[in-house]
């Protein structure tokens, strides 16, 4: 029996869960020639929120710090998390500017693409699969995990089929809540391995407690790799811990072997990183949460909720607020709560308790209703689906969403000239997501601006009384007949 493998998740979702993606180059840089040394089958240090974090609040080149990196641990193949169509932002872009994306991250020294879709729709994953393709690299195709009526392990296999034939090179069960069971585990890899024939990778996080159990149950159904950090960039909303994972696989014929002493000095290291980021931990991160399970509901959601709620002089609406949200879901036909759907559907929630159920709703959730983000994995509610098409008077969109956006990479060209920024490809498929903050970030002077990426073109508006501005930074602004959502973005990547 082959043993397991571990990628390492430390110098991206380790701070991005436990340390609001905060580490930056400088404190990644001493540890990498060391992980690099370790035999981890991968290193994740890219995508996700680790792009908008450059660029917002550390001042930094996100292409410089892949290339850095590169450098000083040359011999693990790199990770990075791409949402599909959306790259690494919340609302979705043409295919040539995800094209681009691609061809300049590849070109960069990136080596294998984690692409999700937050409906699991895989048209939203065709293009960023087929440029990684063209580009000769490794395309892992992601399975969003979550639970509801609809989501068996028969529907994850058959979407674990469908990445198959999109050309993916593996595929990764993403359980970005931490909520899989280790029995469920044991049955999705024994059936993907079965069914679909490719390496099958489990990622999950340590939320609720079951992250460890479950790679356990997961090794011995014969996956091929998990995910582990190194604390206290582990556990808790992180992954769990390599040394842990290790003492529970002690004795185990899939065990791997790592080197003692170096994962002593990677503790001893990320400690006082860990400590120089103080201002950006919490002990809400760092405990086992079993809410989780009982509401189905990612922890970060809900500790957002409780401040949001707040905000708005609802905070005794809670409980109704938390029991509305599979509701939601389930009008929306059971969407998994990921970025973005996970915002989405909970300012839903807390409008149908505020107005009353499905009297007003906000224009991402009318979006979704529409298929303007995909295909949902369950039926749409019929009334609430009337009621979008007869306020917004559109049709549900059935072909690929990104098929109704325009090409874009020549414009934004022409709008980074005219600013006096570079035209290369990397600089402009930042600017496409970014537009404030690589001008900033280029130009220097003033903090980079909280505003939206205009370029990001969605579908025709329809003339709504309500307005988003969904995109930037970690807030979305969902405006309501004069009511203002300010909704804080939990990234649950
Ligand atoms: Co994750």
């Amino acid at each position: 029996m082959q043993p397991v493998t571990f990628n390492n998740t430390v110098l991206r979702d380790g701070h991005q869960s436990l340390a609001a993606t905060r580490m930056s180059t400088a404190q990644m840089l001493p540890a990498a020639p060391i992980l690099d040394s370790m035999g981890f089958s991968g290193l994740e240090t890219w995508g996700g929120a680790t792009i908008d974090a450059c660029l917002r609040y550390l001042g930094e080149n996100p292409f410089e710090r892949l290339r850095a990196l590169k450098q000083a641990a040359p011999n693990t193949p790199q990770i990075m998390l791409l949402r599909g169509q959306n790259i690494v932002q919340y609302t979705s872009f043409p295919d040539d500017v995800v094209a681009a994306f691609v061809r300049a991250n590849s070109a960069a020294g990136q080596d294998i693409f984690r692409i999700f879709d937050a409906l699991n729709d895989v048209r939203n994953l065709a293009t960023a699969v087929t440029t990684v393709l063209d580009c000769g690299k490794h395309a892992r195709g992601e399975i969003c995990y979550t639970i509801s009526p609809v989501h068996t392990i028969e529907a994850f296999v058959q979407l674990g089929v469908d990445l198959q034939k999109l050309g993916c090179h593996s595929i990764g069960i993403k359980d970005m809540s931490g909520i899989i069971a280790p029995r469920v585990a044991y049955d999705l890899v024994k059936e993907l391995k079965r069914r679909v024939g490719l390496p099958v990778t489990l990622h999950t996080h340590d939320t609720a407690g079951l992250g460890a159990a479950s790679y356990l149950a997961a090794i011995d159904a014969g996956v091929d790799a998990v995910e582990t950090s190194i604390a206290p960039f582990a556990n808790g909303t992180g992954q769990p811990d390599t040394v842990r994972m290790l003492a529970m696989l002690k004795g185990h014929p899939r065990c791997p072997e790592f080197d003692p002493a170096k994962l002593q000095q990677l503790r001893v290291y990320f400690d006082d990183v860990y400590k120089q980021l103080g201002k950006f931990t919490s002990p809400a991160n760092e405990r086992v949460d079993s809410d989780i399970l009982i509401f189905q509901v990612p922890g970060g959601m809900l500790s957002n909720f409780r401040n949001q709620l707040a905000e708005q002089g609802m905070s005794d609406k809670f409980d109704e607020v938390v029991r509305e949200i599979p509701l939601v879901r389930e009008a929306l036909g059971w969407i998994p709560l990921v970025t973005p759907t996970s915002q989405i559907v909970g300012t839903q929630a807390m409008m149908n308790v505020k107005f009353g159920r499905w009297k007003m709703i906000c224009q991402p959730a009318q979006d979704i209703a529409l298929g303007k983000y995909g295909k949902a994995p369950g039926p749409v509610n019929p009334d609430v689906l009337a009621q979008v098409e007869k306020a917004s008077g559109q049709q549900v969109v059935t072909e690929r969403p990104a098929n109704l956006l325009a090409p874009a990479m020549d414009g934004l060209r022409q709008q980074c000239a005219a600013k006096g920024l570079p035209t290369d490809d990397e600089t402009v498929v930042l600017f496409a997501m970014f537009p404030q903050q690589v001008e900033v970030l280029i130009k220097g002077g003033g903090a980079p601006a909280a505003t939206p990426a205009t370029v990001a073109a969605s579908p025709a508006k329809p003339r709504q009384p309500a307005s988003t501005t969904a995109g930037a930074g970690k807030h979305l602004i969902i405006n309501v007949n004069g009511g203002r959502y300010d909704v804080t973005v939990e990234r649950l990547d």
